[in-house]
């Protein structure tokens, strides 16, 4: 019997995993050009954050080798023989968790450019300590040398799959951009937006976690490490939202309400325009007039928006556990388990 779940520490467990990491990324990002290596490098150092989405990737990637229970029990055609451990698999497995921090930074220098946001884990946005210019093209070379280690993998499925991960980042953010005023107010399309900018690349993520552990696209177990991030991903982007809205900077390590700076009605202010009819108009002019901040949120405040999202938060993690429970008990189990319990309460 391993520790009970929360016990468990899930970043420790993968933490021997994690550390060649930062050294091998700033290798693989090293050009002739010292401000793009500086700025393509600036994340991977001190500032590395919270590592949350390769540690996901290597925990899946322990669960599913930890046994091939569930797929065998199935039986018949969608039955996958049970992984042994395997040092290549598990060294490719590995470049899957650098690749996908490596799209996830690409897409937050982009974002902070996008956005105009000034400050990103506590320090200044790259686009903030060099330009513009060097922001996008950092990003951009951090996808390129992205897509040479996906490549490296040598699994046409999983380069599918990032590559479609990548599709719905892009596709979360014109979605964002070009939203109606109709679209403003539907908490479906706020979803399916969640879905594309966060969601998708842990999904897809955990998926190729599984591919890369022997198992088939579509077997029980790919289908539930897919499931498992989908969830994951969405409860982390809920939460995000409601830490935008309740939280300060100094917390953050970036602006705090920077939604609705932006224009943007997130879940706590949508279940509150549902109690209170008078946010709509406020959320349809993206809170552009003066005082509209302010008011939306003494009115979000005084509703059981900010609960009803955290609940939604709650929901999806939980959902994210069922998701995996038929895996064979494991440590990292334990650990993905742990993770998704701890998603509706992270402070940052
Ligand atoms: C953060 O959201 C942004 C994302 C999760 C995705 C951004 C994607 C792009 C800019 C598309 C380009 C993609 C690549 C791979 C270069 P946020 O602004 O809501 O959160 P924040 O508060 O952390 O800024
Ligand atoms: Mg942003
Ligand atoms: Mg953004």
């Amino acid at each position: 019997d391993g520790p009970a779940p929360n016990d468990v520490d899930p970043f420790a467990l993968v933490k021997k995993d994690l550390a060649p990491f930062s050294d091998s990324i700033k290798e693989l990002v090293e050009t002739e050009n010292p401000v793009l290596t500086a700025a393509a490098k600036h994340f991977f150092e001190k500032r590395h954050g919270k590592r949350f989405r390769p540690t996901i990737a290597m925990l899946m990637s322990r669960a599913v080798q930890a046994g091939g229970a569930i797929d065998r029990d199935v039986g018949g055609a969608m039955a996958t023989p049970m992984p042994v451990v395997d040092p290549l698999r598990y060294q490719r497995q590995s470049q899957l968790a650098q690749i996908t921090e490596m799209i996830h930074v690409a897409s937050l220098i982009h974002d902070d450019v996008l956005d105009e946001a000034d400050t990103r884990r506590g320090d200044l946005a790259v686009h903030k300590l060099y330009s513009n210019k060097v922001a996008v093209l950092a990003g951009d070379y951090l996808l390129a040398r992205a897509s040479v280690l996906l490549a490296r993998l040598e699994n046409v499925q999983v380069v599918e799959i990032m590559a479609n991960a990548l599709d719905a980042l892009v596709q979360g953010e014109i979605m964002q951009a070009k939203s109606s005023a109709k679209d403003l107010l539907d908490l479906g399309h706020y979803l399916r937006k969640s879905y594309y900018k966060t969601a998708s690349l842990i999904c897809n993520s955990c998926c190729s976690a599984a591919l890369l552990g022997g198992y088939t696209y579509g077997s029980p177990t790919t289908v539930a490490a897919e499931k498992y991030g989908y969830h994951l991903g969405l409860a982390y982007q809920v939460i995000d939202d409601v830490l935008d809205f309740t939280g300060t900077a100094d917390v953050l390590g970036k602006p705090a309400m920077a939604d609705m700076t932006l224009g943007l009605a997130t879940a706590p202010i949508l279940y509150a325009a549902e109690e209170k009819k008078e946010l709509k108009p406020l959320i349809k002019r993206r809170f552009k007039e003066q005082g509209d901040v302010e008011q939306t949120y003494k009115l979000v405040m005084g509703t059981e928006g900010v609960e009803r999202a955290y609940q939604l938060a709650v929901f999806h993690a939980q959902r994210a556990v069922d998701a995996i429970a038929s895996f064979p008990p494991s440590e990292a189990k334990d650990g993905l388990i742990k993770l998704a319990h701890m998603a509706p309460v992270r402070i940052a």
